[in-house]
């Protein structure tokens, strides 16, 4: 029976367009591991959606004197742009501002109160006389009491880092418009998660899980060790889900609690829409289904803790299998900064260049387990020196002396052993790399090292020059790269999907790459090839020194 395998990426808050950050922290990790895994022969479902809710929308929304619903309507689709040209290939990317999600949400509400988890405390909150509202905690500024930075906000401080509360700022103030008003600090009514109540059962669950990333256990057992502390996960606010209490109107649930109830919402919704409203249960509901969490490290506790907790009052549903968080990736050796124009973005990327290239770069140099850096010299270091030349040149000039000395046609002949069990053992360490916990650069590693061995071993065999002077012998060399080639085909396809559905047409197949599973197909004698296409196309030098003239500056 196949494993069925649910790949939840963290949803992005709809307030911007995607990033590289973004791409090498969740997406494409994700979406390599959802294709491995098709290709592989398991049944998948892929899930994520705009985060519409929280105050990075609000925000954007009052800078541009918009309702929230039209900030997260322009960059809903720009996502969706994305991950149509960039090839992130979701079952179904929704938002959490549909109707199913806001019944899944309260549905799930409504049980943990039930259930005592939920009970409701006073808190201190911070509030606006001049305009009469409650304000959200990042709304609020004033002087940090760790540092005295003058201008730290009441979710935390840019200056020294420290996670703030707006009761901890001296002299809190809330800027409209220019201006500084005066801030209040009030007590209001709230509902409160019991998150206490799971303590012990989450340092079990996580202490088991010998297979997680380090940094993801060990900033996990960290964060549990300091004790969980009940958390609000109601605001006063106009924009987000509706409590479903009595007297609860004006206020709103949680943007962090009712977004990770988005992975189950929209896996309902998938199945609404795919005809079988029941099948997201096998995902779900079968201990046997594993389920997979991608995002950035800033992410983790949201998922290894606050999520769980959820799921554990709620009951009945499959706790995550593994979050495979990344760290960060910067860009020219700097910190990424959005306020500072300091990144690539995505779309623009693609308005310019191939989404393989970028694909193949972001996996070399993912940030699974430490930092990494985007440079765009060594964007063109490894699409000219790894792509073009290991990879392409090893199709284009295998097919190439197929075209001009056997008719276009596979020739009959014998798959050298040597290269044949080398192919066969890099089908098994790519899977191996990907299945379980997945380790991408590892896996692309492998692969690469096929593409290495078979250009060493054509140039030792010189099929240039055996079809002059022993025609049998070029055959045997060609069938043999072929074999390696298809296999190349296979195992690059979660990391390459163009390039890969390119190849499998070029070796003669057509339709869906994807229907011929993960097995290696060379192209059966006498089947005649289509003529031979570059794969990749070589890039400038002179490139690298105009698209970094691009950035913005780190100058203030
Ligand atoms: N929108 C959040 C962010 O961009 C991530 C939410 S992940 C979710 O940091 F699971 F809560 F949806
Ligand atoms: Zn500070």
């Amino acid at each position: 029976m196949s494993d069925s395998i649910l790949v939840a990426v963290a949803w992005p808050y709809a307030n911007g367009p995607l990033h590289l950050g973004h791409i090498a922290g969740s997406y494409l990790p994700a979406d390599i591991f959802a294709r491995f895994h098709r290709l592989f022969g398991s049944k998948v479902l892929m899930v994520s959606g705009s985060d519409a809710h929280g105050t990075p929308i609000t925000l954007k929304a009052e800078s541009e004197g918009v309702q929230p619903e039209e900030i997260v309507e322009r960059y809903h689709s720009s996502f969706l742009e994305s991950w149509r040209r960039f090839g992130i290939s979701f079952d179904l990317f929704t938002s959490t501002m549909t109707e199913n999600h806001k019944n899944t949400v309260q549905d799930i509400f409504r049980k943990l109160l039930e259930k005592k988890y939920i009970y409701t405390d006073k808190m201190l909150v911070a509030y606006s006389v001049d305009f009469d509202r409650y304000l959200p905690d990042r709304y609020v500024g004033g002087i940090c009491p760790h540092c005295n930075f003058d201008q730290a906000r009441g979710d935390q401080c840019d200056s020294c880092g420290q996670t703030l509360d707006p009761v901890d700022l001296i002299d809190p103030y809330y800027t409209r418009n220019n201006k500084k008003h005066p801030v209040e600090i009030k007590e209001a009514e709230h509902l409160f998660l019991s998150l206490s109540s799971f303590q012990e059962e989450l340092q079990k669950w996580v202490g088991g899980k010998d297979s997680w990333r380090a940094n993801v256990k060990n900033f996990t057992i960290g964060y549990l060790n300091e004790g969980l502390k009940d958390r609000a996960i109601t605001r006063n606010l106009e924009w987000g889900i509706p409590v479903p209490v009595e007297g609860y109107d004006d206020r709103r649930i949680y943007v962090w609690f009712e977004a990770v109830i988005g992975y189950l919402s929209a896996s309902i919704e998938w199945a609404k829409l795919s005809g079988e409203p029941n099948s997201w249960r096998d995902f779900w509901e079968k201990p046997e289904s594993r389920s997979y969490y991608f995002m950035g490290k800033d992410n983790i506790p949201f998922h290894t803790v606050i999520w769980p907790s959820i799921l554990l009052g709620y009951g009945g549903l499959n706790l995550p299998t593994d979050v495979p968080a990344n760290e960060y990736l910067g860009v020219e050796g700097r910190k990424l900064s959005t306020s500072r124009n300091w990144a690539v973005w995505l779309n623009d990327y693609l308005n310019d260049f191939d989404p393989d290239p970028l694909r193949y770069y972001l996996a070399a140099a993912m940030p699974e387990s430490s930092d990494s850096n985007f440079s765009w010299s060594e964007y063109i270091r490894r699409n000219n020196d790894e792509l073009v030349a290991t990879f392409g040149n090893l199709v284009h000039r295998v097919l190439t002396l197929l075209h001009n000395n056997f008719d276009g046609s596979t020739p009959l002949g014998n798959v050298d052993s040597e290269l044949a069990a080398y192919a066969d053992l890099t089908m098994i360490k790519v899977s191996e790399s990907l299945n379980f916990s997945p380790r991408f650069k590892e896996a692309l590693g492998h692969a690469m090292a096929l593409a290495h061995e078979t250009n060493r071993f054509l140039d030792y065999r010189a099929p240039w020059k055996q079809v002059r002077e022993d025609k049998n012998g070029a055959s045997n060399t060609l069938v043999s790269a072929l074999y390696s080639i298809a296999c190349l085909k296979v195992v690059l396809y979660p990391f390459l999907p163009f390039t890969s559905q390119k190849l499998h047409e070029l070796l003669g197949f057509s339709g869906n790459i994807e229907d011929h599973g993960w097995e290696i197909r060379p192209p059966s004698p006498g089947l005649d090839l289509p003529k031979p296409e570059p794969l990749f196309v070589k890039l400038d030098d002179k490139i690298a020194s105009e698209m970094v003239a691009k950035l913005g500056s780190y100058a203030d």
